[in-house]
């Protein structure tokens, strides 16, 4: 039985009970909504991976109220604080060296020497860190390969009876994934993400990219995820009659069914409909027995990067996760 916890202050305790105990609770942030298990409990890790069906290579990101409880997990070097200090609390992820006292179990970081932290902005997911008082490891709430959530809906399509809570924040404001950034030796940006590499850049100067294939540095990279089951048409100037489309401003005629991501071309409003756009149409064309989702073209810029990413997993041969 998966419980739904409300948004308020009796909800966070019985969350944060929750997974001190070990138990795994899934909660709302800024991006999409997050499975949380104690990182620093190996059993709660592996549960992780097990109620998701994760490779259990793909390290997790752990989440902390701010970036003093970050850092003291984590050697931050120059750049990390300052980046930090620019973007957090917010939809960023730093990869970092693990300090030898770090109590967050190996298996979270998938037996890596380095950790992924992040601090979120949303408000109620920060009061349950701080309720938890232990970092929480949290990936994406949605079973391994499939599309994120952005609702508690959502989450209890996906994991409902493998989970032992829900806490319902509503839907999430940014709707894409956190931008994960290797602060190794030099900066890589290992998936696009809620901030954009413009951003980062005008902070920091260039940034590198993950080269194609790099799997094992950002294994969340898998070619294909965030799948939905029917097949997916990037840039698509014409929709066929038994097709869904996922339209971007002013929509291509003639679909069997539309989600319109945003009517006024707005990239914002673009990432936080993307993957409810994608779900429902799935849904609406396995019930219809419609062939495929088309999608309209969607410019690469700012949140546009993040949003073709996700696009072109969903699109992408199936059959590796
Ligand atoms: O917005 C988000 O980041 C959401 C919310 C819940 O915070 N979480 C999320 O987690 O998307 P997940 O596990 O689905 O994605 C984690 C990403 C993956 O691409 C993973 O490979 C990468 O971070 N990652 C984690 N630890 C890493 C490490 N030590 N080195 C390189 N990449 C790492
Ligand atoms: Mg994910």
């Amino acid at each position: 039985m998966t419980e739904t916890l409300a948004a308020d202050e009796a909800g966070i305790a019985a969350a944060a009970g929750l997974l001190r105990a070990g138990r795994l609770v899934a909660f709302g942030t800024e991006t999409v909504y997050g499975l949380g298990g104690d990182a620093t409990n190996a059993a709660a890790v592996a549960a992780i991976f097990a109620a998701k069906g994760r490779p259990r290579f793909n390290p997790l990101i752990c989440h902390y109220p701010d970036a003093d409880s970050a850092f003291a997990d984590v050697v931050a070097n120059d750049l990390a604080r300052i980046v930090a200090a620019a973007f957090w609390p917010g939809p960023l992820t730093l990869v970092l060296p693990r300090r030898p006292e770090c109590p967050v179990a190996l298996l979270a970081g998938a037996g890596l020497g380095t950790l992924a932290v992040r601090v979120p902005a949303h408000q109620l997911a920060r009061a349950l860190l701080r309720a938890v008082d232990r970092p929480v490891a949290a990936p994406s709430a949605n079973r391994s390969g499939q599309v994120s959530p952005t609702t508690a809906g959502h989450v209890r399509d996906g994991l409902g009876g493998r989970i032992d809570a829900v806490l319902d924040s509503g839907p999430c404001a940014v709707g894409v994934e956190s931008t994960v950034l290797d602060l190794g030796d030099t900066p890589v940006l290992l998936r696009p993400g809620g901030v954009t590499q413009e951003a980062l850049e005008a902070l920091i100067g260039p940034i590198a990219r993950a080269a194609p294939g790099a799997a094992l540095k950002g294994p969340g990279m898998l070619a294909s995820h965030y799948a939905p089951s029917l097949p997916v048409r990037l840039a698509a100037t014409s929709v066929a009659a038994d097709e869904a489309l996922l339209a971007f401003g002013a929509p291509l005629a003639g679909a069997a069914a539309t989600f319109q991501l945003s009517a006024a071309g707005d990239l914002r409003e673009a990432a936080a409909r993307l993957f409810d756009g994608l779900r429902r149409l799935d849904e609406e064309g396995a019930r219809r027995g419609l062939v495929g989702i088309a999608v309209m073209d969607i410019p690469g810029r700012g949140l546009g990067e993040a949003i073709n990413d996700r696009l072109g997993r969903a699109a992408a041969p199936r059959g590796n996760d």
